[in-house]
Parts: structure tokens; sequence; C-alpha cells
């Protein structure tokens, strides 16, 4: 069954178009993610399906049923922000009942399905507590928990972490992940930091100025984009982009991401002057200037010892290395 059919999707805020003609489908129990830098539309496509913006033409298809009239409390599904909204004076638990007791449900329902949610996220000790005595990653949690209490079809999320510190993060990160497969729900979410994309999608829409730019499996992505914006976004340190014509190949672009550019100090194909080393313990970063192509990021596993301002040689692994023409298109 599929959760989600966006045709021909458009949206103009006045005469700016932002996001163009978007054809997607999410199928049951997908973990979807649309990832893009900020100003892409990510938002704005959610709020989309979640009816808090009109398209200006296409078509919303929730569950197989046209949506694009179907008011936002009647569409099933529960949307989670970057911002927590929750209700200050209400403790934890009236805050994750709050839908079902609008719904008109049983105290004994909602308790059960509040309890259950908390048990989920390990908020169990602080049912009694407001917003203010949480911490940030506390309160996305109740966010999440507000959600998850309501059944949804489909769970919207939007940038749901950036609040939170970096380890916090991650720990809310597994979590969802951890949620996903537990509920076996249907999630998008929406985030323009590539990590969080590559980690938690089954399935990656790369969107850029309102357009879909490649849809695919995260180490699809990875190992195969279709042009140089995919090739960029995905991946960090970011892919190397090389001038293929100085190193006799085809295409205008060649690109090599850093732990396929092999760095010696005695030969190889490219010379270059090492300009910054980054130590990060499990691996070493290199960056070299080379006057041809630019700075260069070399990826090596584990303590390297290269030093600022020595001449190193570069070559990329030519089963590696993907060639783009002067659009950026792939070359295959
Ligand atoms: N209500 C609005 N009115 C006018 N322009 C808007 C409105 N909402 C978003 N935009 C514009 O639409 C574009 C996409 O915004 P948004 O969907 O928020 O991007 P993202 O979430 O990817 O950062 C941006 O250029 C933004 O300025
Ligand atoms: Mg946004």
């Amino acid at each position: 069954m599929r959760a989600l059919e966006l045709k021909g999707v458009s949206k103009s805020f006045g005469k700016t178009e932002v996001i163009r003609n978007v054809d997607l489908t999410v199928e049951d129990g997908e973990f979807c993610v649309f990832v893009g830098p900020s100003g892409c539309g990510k938002s704005t496509l959610l709020r989309i399906i979640a009816g808090l913006e009109d398209a200006s033409a296409g078509d919303i298809v929730l569950d197989g049923q046209r949506m694009n009239d179907v008011a936002p409390a009647k569409r099933e599904l529960a949307m989670v922000f970057q911002s927590y909204a929750l209700y200050p004076h209400l403790t934890v638990r009236d805050n994750m009942g709050l839908a079902l007791k609008q719904a008109g449900k049983s105290r004994a329902e909602i308790k059960a399905a509040s309890d259950k949610a908390a048990e989920m996220l390990s908020l169990g000790p602080l049912m009694d507590r407001r917003p203010a005595e949480l911490s940030g990653g506390q309160r996305q949690r109740v966010a999440i928990g507000r959600a998850i209490v309501r059944r949804p079809k489909l769970f919207l999320f939007d940038e749901p972490l950036s609040n939170l510190d970096a380890a916090l993060r991650v720990a809310t990160r597994i979590e969802i992940a951890r949620l996903h497969r537990e509920l076996g729900a249907t999630m998008i979410y929406v985030t323009h930091d590539q990590v969080e994309a590559m980690t938690l999608a089954t399935r990656i829409v790369v969107l850029r100025d309102g357009r879909v730019e490649q849809v695919g499996a995260p180490m699809a992505l990875y190992n195969d984009p279709d042009n140089v914006f995919v090739a960029g976004f995905i991946g960090s340190p970011q892919m190397n982009f090389l001038k293929a014509a100085a190193l006799g190949e085809r295409g205008q672009t060649l690109g090599i991401r850093p732990e396929h550019l092999e760095i010696s100090r005695q030969s190889g194909q490219i010379a270059a002057q090492v300009t910054h080393v980054e130590k990060l313990g499990g691996e070493t970063l290199v960056y070299a200037r080379s006057d041809v192509h630019g700075l260069l990021t070399t990826r090596l596993f584990g303590e390297q010892d290269f030093a600022v301002d020595e001449t190193v040689y570069l070559t990329p692994v030519a089963a590696r290395a993907f060639h783009f023409d002067a659009e950026g298109q792939r070359l295959r």
C-alpha cells in the first residue's frame, strides 16, 4: 500500500515558485528523508503534505485518497517540529494526552496510550513535570510522544533534532530509528543534515531549489549519484572534484571521495602541498593544494603523520571515480 503520493506538486509564494513539479511515492512503513540545503523547500513540501499549506498545483494522495481539500486535522498524520510547541501550563502527561482528550477518548484510553508512549521514550518518571522542568532533549521526546499517542498513519518530522546539542542529537536519532522499527510506521523526516539523512532513511529524497534531484537508498546515493549536486551534498568530508581534462579523463569533472584518493610521499598522479592535517583519532584527514585542481581532501585510516607544507602525490582510485559533464550530469 502506498502511504503517500505526490503528483506534479508545485507551490508559489507570490511570483516565486519554491516547489517545482514534485512527483514522489512513499510506501507503507518507509522512513523517507527529505534532505537539501536551507531554503530548498523541505519544510514547505512537508507542510503541503500536512495540509498547513495549499499546493498551487498537483495532487496530494494519502492512503489512496486525494487530500488537497481535506483539513489537516482529518489527514490522520502527526507532525513534530524543531520547536517543541508544548503547552507550558500542562504536565507531560496532559501534553501527551491532549489530542486524544480533544477527540473525546475515555480517560482510561488516554492513560493507556500515554503510558505506552512514555515507556517507549523513557518518559515514565517525568510524567508529572511541566515543560519548563525538562531538558531540550526531554521536551523533544515529549513532542514525539504526543505524536505517537495519536497513532497516526503518517509521522512528519521537521528538523526535530536541530535544537539539541551534538551528543543528544545522536542519542535521539538512534531513538527515532528504534521507534520507526517498533511502530512499523511510515515516517517523513526533513533535515539539512546529510548525516541524519544517511543514518535514518530507508530512502532519501535530495531537494534543490524546489526540485527533486535524486531519490534512492542512502548507500545508493553515496555510491551512485546522478549529478555533481548529489555527489557533493551526500558524504562528509565532501567529494573532491578534479579537472577531468588535466587527468586525461572523459567529461568535465572527475569526482573522487576522500577515502578513494590515495596519498604518497614518493609518486602519484597529482602533486600537491599539504595545507592542513586533522587527526580525528580513528582517521586522519589530509588537506593538500594542487595548482591544477585546487584544495583536495584525503581520508586515511588511523593516525597518519603528514605535516603541513610537505609535498605529496595524490592518485584517484580509478574504479571509484565518477565522471560528470559540463552541466554536472553523471556520465556512465
Ligand atoms: N510563507 C512564505 N512566504 C513567502 N516565502 C516563503 C514562505 N515560506 C517559505 N518561503 C520561501 O520558500 C523557500 C523554501 O522555504 P522552506 O520550505 O522553509 O525551506 P527549507 O525548509 O528547505 O529551509 C524559501 O526561499 C523561503 O524563503
Ligand atoms: Mg525548513
